[in-house]
């Protein structure tokens, strides 16, 4: 029988729905799984705010999770990772998996071009950021983008505003295409179709399926991965039930 460990949720989080693209990958590759997502949309945007402000917000979202009984926290948001999870993982014992912008396997495409690298001001100023960067940066060019994720947040993915929002932001790259973009924020991933309508055959990278890899792994470690249940998903908000409807439409969208 399984323990009540195996039986415990997983807590999910981001400043908002942009999350429910890495939720979508873990309830397809861990069924059996139960998740709470909780989304802070009130204190959305975190990519503007100081490491300190996210760090703290971060800090009080998780433990709402643990509370709820959560065995273990996926900070689905790349910029509350990069404040936090080195400062929680020190703090509590259960496991603590974050985000990674995907510059590794976009590094694997960059020829003799680059490589467009897509997230939030908070996450690129980020020190786990940077030391990627040492790494994998050869030819990357990094694109801070304030703004983009609240087109998201009202459920916006192929408007007319938002595509000029594009355009503007993609001007001076429109001459001389990259070689791959990395998606790194949760909430870009929505907007894949609006990015590659400017950016024609060029790959979009993120790192939520590397996210979900982890998870699993660390699950299986630690003895406590659900196999055999019946899996589910309850999200709550510190914002409105819109907010919520938003995140269940955005569960099922394809995109
Ligand atoms: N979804 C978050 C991320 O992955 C950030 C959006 C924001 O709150 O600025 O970085």
């Amino acid at each position: 029988m399984a323990s009540q460990k195996e039986n415990a949720p997983i807590g999910m989080f981001d400043s908002g729905v942009g999350g429910v693209s890495v939720l979508r990958e873990a309830v397809k590759m861990l069924p059996g799984e139960q998740f709470i997502f909780y989304g802070d949309t009130l204190h959305a945007p975190y990519g503007t705010k100081t490491k300190e402000e996210v760090l703290s917000l971060s800090r009080c979202v998780a433990e709402k999770l643990m509370d709820m009984g959560a065995k273990a926290i996926v900070i689905a948001c790349n910029t509350a990772t990069s404040a936090a999870a080195k400062e929680l993982r020190a703090m509590y014992d259960l496991p603590i998996i974050g985000m990674e912008p995907a510059l590794k396997p976009a590094s694997l495409l960059h020829r003799d071009g680059y490589v467009l690298s897509l997230a939030t001001p908070g996450t690129i100023k980020g020190e786990k950021y940077q030391q990627l960067l040492e790494k994998y940066g050869e030819g990357v060019e990094s694109l801070p983008c304030p703004g983009m994720m609240e087109f998201v947040e009202k459920g916006e993915v192929d408007s007319p505003a938002l595509h000029a929002f594009l355009d503007e932001l993609f001007a001076p790259y429109q001459d001389n295409q990259p070689e791959a973009i990395v998606l790194g924020c949760t909430h870009y991933v929505f907007l894949k179709k609006a990015i590659a309508a400017h950016f024609p055959g060029v790959p979009l990278i993120d790192g939520n399926e590397g996210t979900v890899r982890q998870l699993k792994h660390k699950l299986e470690e630690r003895g406590i991965l659900a196999v055999g249940n019946q899996g589910g998903v309850r999200f709550l908000s510190s914002g409105d039930a819109e907010a919520v409807k938003l995140m269940e439409k955005l569960l099922n969208s394809e995109e």
